[in-house]
């Protein structure tokens, strides 16, 4: 079955990001002149996305504005004479068809994800955390998706290999490697943030998810876990005993957008990445090398 519908939790109060975060969504921080949710959403959309759930919470309207039609500025700009703008504003309000659902309280991913399922039905679905991006040759959700159908329509999770004294940060997963594919493991169990000494694996994920609608009868059933919240890992490790999960080593770069080195990262990446502010990056790079005597 095609997957149609991709569930992004947004309700998160951004408390990296403060003082901005104050006002302004951290989805909204722009990485150069787009904010960061437009990378993810993008991310979605070329993964044969076609409706966005944003999961939300007070304080976050902008994100769904965003992705909406905004009539009054269209017009300022038709009289105005900006043609180059205002198809980038259309564009952008077109994208994709979007949903939001609000989350009332904060009770974790878990239950964030749970909040989705009346939107969802009886389909299968993608998870996208707003607070990474992730570049490469082809779009992660993509490449998920993929081995899913390969593998029985199977529930997918993306992981990539992390420093393992990191793994406290992340869900990290266990499982054997399958025989015809080695970059996909047959998942036996997950932990959510372990300590270095007992963490199965160094392969973590960064938040993207395929899922079979099984997922919120798990989620429906598991206690609070780490941090007293419920956890999207505990629903997959029970999902893992009862049913085929895979986690899948993905092709390329991760952005960890939520703390401000990695939001740093992104910014200079993305403007050498890009030819409009490509030159103007390489310059400044270098003056400040020379400006500060960085070696
Ligand atoms: C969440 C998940 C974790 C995952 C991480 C990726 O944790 O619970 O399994 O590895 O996102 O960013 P959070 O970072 O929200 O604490």
């Amino acid at each position: 079955m095609k997957i149609r519908r991709a569930v992004i939790p947004v309700a998160g109060k951004g408390t990296r990001f403060l003082p901005a975060t104050k006002q302004v969504p951290k989805e909204m921080i722009p990485i150069i002149n787009l904010p960061m949710i437009h990378y993810v959403v993008e991310e979605a959309i070329l993964s044969g996305i076609d409706q966005i759930i944003f999961i939300t919470s007070s304080g976050k309207n902008a994100i769904e504005d965003y992705f909406d039609r905004n009539f009054e500025l269209e017009d300022f700009l038709i009289k105005s004479g900006k043609e180059k703008e205002l198809e980038l504003i259309r564009d952008i309000g077109k994208m994709v068809e979007v949903t939001s659902i609000r989350q009332k309280e904060q009770l974790g991913l878990g239950h964030a994800v749970l909040c989705a399922k009346d939107i969802v039905g009886n389909e299968p679905f993608a998870v996208i955390l707003g607070d990474e991006i992730i570049r490469g040759p082809r779009p992660v959700t993509k490449q998920l998706i993929e081995i899913s159908e390969k593998n029985n329509n199977g529930n997918v999770i993306g992981v990539m290999e992390i420093d393992p004294l990191e793994t406290y940060k992340y869900g990290v997963v266990k499982g054997e490697f399958l025989a015809n594919d080695k970059k996909t493991l047959r998942m036996t169990s997950m932990v959510e943030k372990p300590r270095p000494e007992i963490a199965p694996t160094n392969l973590a994920t960064p938040g993207r998810y395929v899922f079979k609608p099984e997922i919120f009868d798990a989620l429906k059933i598991i206690p609070r876990g780490v941090g007293g919240e419920y956890q999207l890992t505990d629903a997959i490790n029970l999902l893992a005993k009862n049913s085929e999960v895979f986690a899948h080593v993905f092709e390329g770069e991760r952005f960890d957008t939520g703390n401000i080195e990695g939001y740093l990262n992104a910014t200079v990446e993305f403007a050498l990445m890009n030819k409009d502010s490509e030159v103007a990056m390489r310059k400044i790079i270098l003056e400040k090398i020379e400006k500060y005597k960085i070696k």
